[in-house]
């Protein structure tokens, strides 16, 4: 199966008005001057630039998301936006169960399996993060506890045209340290065998499956050469345009 490599940029809470449009303006250029990309290149910035971004977007191959929505359409949740809102405003992806969402908000597989079925049902695509934490690493359950996640947050209508799943270790993230890339090919084939099982083969075969923490222009190439990784979720290296342009020229 013929996977599009997806290299996506989280960009977490960070950036400014005036250097989140430098950022997208110095990636889309870059887009430009390359003709048919061997990957897609992804930024999600927060809520307050998107809008922005988009504009800076338009004509390119640059995609724009999300990194949270709510688990419910519309109604009386001050300060929340939902998959449907963010369609609207014109981006096609949105990131769900990020770590940081699981731990510093509480989030449960369920609440991310509502969120990932409003962003279907929205015509977004969704990325549905998974990865363990270091105790549950340390006391070797790192495929139980993405299993659990896999299961519990994967929507049964998932598609490969729908549905991204990202792994990302919370040890990992932000940390400058990673598994090793046997370690990260065992995590990728193991999901993808749960993603065959609750799927299909097919679609399980067309799923890209991300691997995310502390990726950067010097370790991407050896975690994109992986036969079950087909791109990456960056924090940190995915704010200076340089490096994240070259983690995209790391797919080949
Ligand atoms: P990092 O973050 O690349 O800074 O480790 C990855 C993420 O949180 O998605």
């Amino acid at each position: 199966m013929n996977r599009r490599m997806l290299i996506a940029g989280n960009w977490k809470m960070n950036v400014m008005n005036s250097d989140g449009l430098a950022l997208a303006k110095g990636l889309a250029d870059k887009i430009k001057t390359v003709e048919d990309t061997l990957f897609e290149m992804l930024v999600c910035p927060p809520y307050t630039l998107i809008s922005s971004v988009i504009d800076v977007s338009l004509n390119t191959n640059l995609s724009v998301g999300a990194q949270n929505c709510h688990t419910l359409k519309q109604g009386p949740h001050t300060g929340d936006i939902s998959a449907a809102m963010l369609k609207d405003l014109g981006c096609s992806y949105v990131i769900v169960g990020h770590s940081d969402r699981r731990s510093m908000h509480g989030e449960t597989d369920f609440d991310i399996l509502c969120k990932a079925n409003m962003a279907i049902d929205a015509d977004l695509k969704t990325i549905i993060c998974v990865g363990e934490t270091e105790d549950e690493r340390n006391t070797e359950n790192t495929l139980k506890v993405v299993k659990n996640q896999i299961l519990g947050s994967v929507p049964d209508n998932a598609t490969a045209k729908n549905t991204v799943v990202a792994y990302e270790p919370v040890w990992a993230i932000g940390s400058g340290r990673t598994p090793t890339i046997e370690e990260v090919q065992k995590v990728h084939s193991a999901i993808r065998s749960l993603l065959a099982q609750k799927l299909g083969e097919d679609t399980a075969d067309g799923i890209r499956l991300l691997y995310g923490g502390s990726m950067n222009a010097k370790n991407a190439k050896e975690f994109l050469s992986l036969p079950d990784v087909d791109g990456g979720l960056v924090g940190g290296a995915s704010l200076k345009v340089d490096e994240f342009w070259a983690i995209g020229q790391s797919c080949s």
